[in-house]
């Protein structure tokens, strides 16, 4: 079994490893390029004090799989991730190879980990784009880390992979998900129809995205508001 972000509103089933995996982009493998656990992602810290993104690595493993089993009830409507500690190193492990970026957001006052993001089926030219997924730890969910995570990831995405798009599947009834994509900054763009298999069944998707040039506007309009 891959894990992967097929889906951010149904259960995440088996995912091919994306073919050459948009790793050609800027970057060849993701989960090196980036900088040390320690320092968190240049985006990250320019652009929120509450919130910062790190790479998920093997050393990650335990903490990860710890907040993913005490989510698992929270998540399972929505997504599957793996949650022994075996099959989360193994997931962490293969992300790369998988063309999937882990992002861990962590609560710089104390280190903790809230949740965590991934960017997959990462498309290169002439597509740029690539699909997004998000889990919370359930002691931490609607306190807002989540949406200012997808925010610092969407900004990742942009301004350092070089991405045009980031996408999102979710289920309509998905009112968590809707309101952290709508607080980072996606929009609906229409139903994805069948989009994901989900216990058998095709279920319809809502697809959501922001582009780089929403980003450029949201920057703008960010800008005037500090100018008054
Ligand atoms: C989707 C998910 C990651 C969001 O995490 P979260 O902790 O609820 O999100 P945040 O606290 O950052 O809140 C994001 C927005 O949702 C709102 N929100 C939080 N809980 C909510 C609830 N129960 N009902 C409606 N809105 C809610 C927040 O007010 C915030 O909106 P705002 O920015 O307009 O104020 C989390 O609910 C989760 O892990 N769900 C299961 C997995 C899943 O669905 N993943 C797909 C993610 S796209």
């Amino acid at each position: 079994m891959v894990w992967g972000c097929a889906s951010l509103g149904g259960e995440i089933t088996a995912v091919e490893p994306t073919q050459s995996a948009g790793l050609d982009l800027k970057i060849h493998d993701p989960v090196s390029q980036v900088p040390p656990a320690e320092s968190g992602l240049q985006s990250a810290r320019n652009d929120s004090a509450r919130v910062r993104l790190y790479p998920l690595h093997n050393t990650d493993a335990a903490e990860t799989s710890e907040m993913l089993a005490r989510s698992a009830d929270f998540h399972r409507d929505w997504v599957t991730y793996p949650t022994s500690l075996d099959q989360v190193a193994a997931f962490i492990a293969r992300s790369a190879d998988d063309g999937m970026l882990i992002l861990g957001i962590r609560r710089p006052s104390d280190n903790i980990l809230v949740g965590i993001v991934t960017l997959c089926r990462i498309a290169r030219e002439p597509w740029l784009t690539a699909e997004c997924g998000a889990a919370v730890d359930v002691r931490h969910r609607g306190k807002g880390y989540m949406a200012e995570g997808m925010r610092l990831l969407v900004r990742f995405a942009i301004d350092e992979l070089g991405l045009h798009r980031v996408e999102a599947l979710v289920r309509p009834e998905n009112v968590r998900s809707a309101h952290m994509l709508t607080s980072a900054g996606f929009r609906i763009e229409g139903i994805a129809r069948g989009a994901v298999r989900i216990q058998d069944s095709w279920v319809d998707h809502v697809r959501w995205a922001i582009t780089a040039e929403d980003l450029a506007i949201i920057r703008r309009d960010a800008l005037v508001e500090e100018r008054g």
